[in-house]
C-alpha cells in the first residue's frame, strides 16, 4: 500500500502564519504539524509516501524530508498548482499510486491513542483482502464542519455528507481514508462541488453507492484533532506538551518510530541526533530511544 499526504491549501484562516510558510510545516509543540500525519503512515507500515503540496511550499519540503532515507522511507513530491479539493489528490498521483491501494491522510490531522497502531495494521489488512474503502467516524458537537457519516443500528453506512447544515449524525469523517486502486478512476469521474472543489465526500459517496464502503467509528476514548485555525493549533500544541511531559515519551517522533520499527540502524539514529543533541528533541533521541 502507497500513502498520500495532502498539504496542500492556501491556508488563509491562519494569515498571517501562512502567508511565508505552509499550514503543515507550522509548529505543533516541538515539530512541524507535518510529522503527526507521517508517522501515522509509518506506523501502519507504509513506506512510499508522496507528499502533495503547493508550488510554493514543495521545496521547503523538500528541505525538511529530502527522499526519506534519513528515516528509512521513500518520499517524493507532486504539486497541486490549485486548490482544486482533497480528492484531486488521486489524480494528481496516479502515477505514483501505479497499481497500489492507497491510504490518504490530511496534513494537518493529528491521532493519539492506545491501539492506534494495531487499527491501522487491521485497515491495510482489510483493504488488501477486499474492494473496499474504509473510513473512520469520530463523535464531535460541531459535526457541521466537516464530512459526516450516519451509520444504522447495524453499523452499515446510510449516508455520507459534507458539511451538511443540518447534520445527520454527530460523527465526523476523520481526515484518514484507505482506498482500493479503483479510487483513482473515480476521482477522475467526479464533478466539483458548490464551493468549486472536488470532494472527497463525493468519492466516498461513490463507495456507498456500489456498497463499497465501510466505516470504523474511533473510540471515544481516541483523541483526533484537526489543526485549521489558531485556537485548535493550540490546543493540539498544549494537548501533545501536557501528554509528551506527563509520559516521558514524544508523540509522532518519526526519528524515534523509523528507529524502533527497525528501517534506520542504531548509528543512523546517532547520526540524526548528533546536530541536535543540544536541544531537547535531540537529547530525547539520545537520551530515550537510544538508551
Ligand atoms: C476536509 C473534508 C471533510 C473532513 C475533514 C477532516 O474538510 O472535506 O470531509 O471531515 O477534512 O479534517 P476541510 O479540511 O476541507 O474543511
Amino acid at each position: 500500500m502507497k500513502g498520500i499526504i495532502l498539504a496542500g491549501g492556501s491556508g488563509t484562516r491562519l494569515y498571517p502564519l501562512t502567508k511565508g510558510q505552509s499550514k503543515q510545516l507550522l509548529a505543533i509543540h516541538d515539530k512541524p504539524m507535518i510529522y503527526y500525519p507521517l508517522s501515522v503512515l509509518m506506523l501502519a507500515g507504509i513506506k512510499d509516501i508522496l507528499i502533495i503540496s503547493t508550488p510554493n511550499d514543495l521545496p521547503n519540503f523538500k528541505r525538511l524530508f529530502d527522499d526519506g532515507s534519513s528515516i528509512g522511507i521513500k518520499i517524493s513530491y507532486a504539486q497541486q498548482m490549485n486548490p482544486n479539493g482533497i480528492a484531486e489528490a488521486f489524480i494528481i498521483g496516479e502515477k505514483f499510486i501505479g497499481k497500489s491501494n492507497v491510504c490518504l491522510i490530511l496534513g494537518d490531522n493529528i491521532f493519539y491513542g492506545v491501539g492506534f497502531t494495531k487499527l491501522l495494521k487491521k485497515s491495510v489488512k482489510e483493504i488488501s483482502s477486499s474492494n473496499n474503502a474504509l473510513v473512520f467516524g469520530y463523535y464531535v458537537e460541531n459535526a457541521e464542519s466537516y464530512g459526516v457519516v450516519e451509520n444504522n443500528s447495524d453499523g452499515n453506512v446510510i449516508s455520507i455528507e459534507e458539511k451538511p447544515k443540518f447534520p445527520k449524525s454527530n460523527y465526523a469523517v476523520v481526515g484518514l481514508y484507505f482506498y482500493p486502486n479503483s479510487v483513482v478512476e473515480i476521482a477522475k469521474k467526479i464533478k466539483p462541488s458548490e464551493r468549486g472543489e472536488l470532494e472527497i465526500t463525493s468519492i466516498n459517496q461513490n463507495f456507498l453507492k456500489n456498497k463499497q464502503l465501510k466505516v470504523e467509528l474511533l473510540d471515544k476514548d481516541f483523541t483526533w484533532l484537526d489543526s485549521g485555525t489558531h485556537e485548535s493549533m493550540l490546543e493540539a500544541s498544549n494537548y501533545i506538551h501536557t501528554i509528551e511531559k506527563r509520559k516521558g515519551r514524544k508523540v509522532a517522533c518519526i526519528e524515534e518510530i523509523a528507529y524502533v520499527l527497525g528501517l534506520i540502524s542504531k548509528n543512523d539514529l546517532i547520526n540524526l541526533a548528533k546536530p541536535i543533541q543540544n536541544n531537547q528533541y535531540g537529547k530525547y533521541l539520545i537520551e530515550k530511544v537510544l538508551k
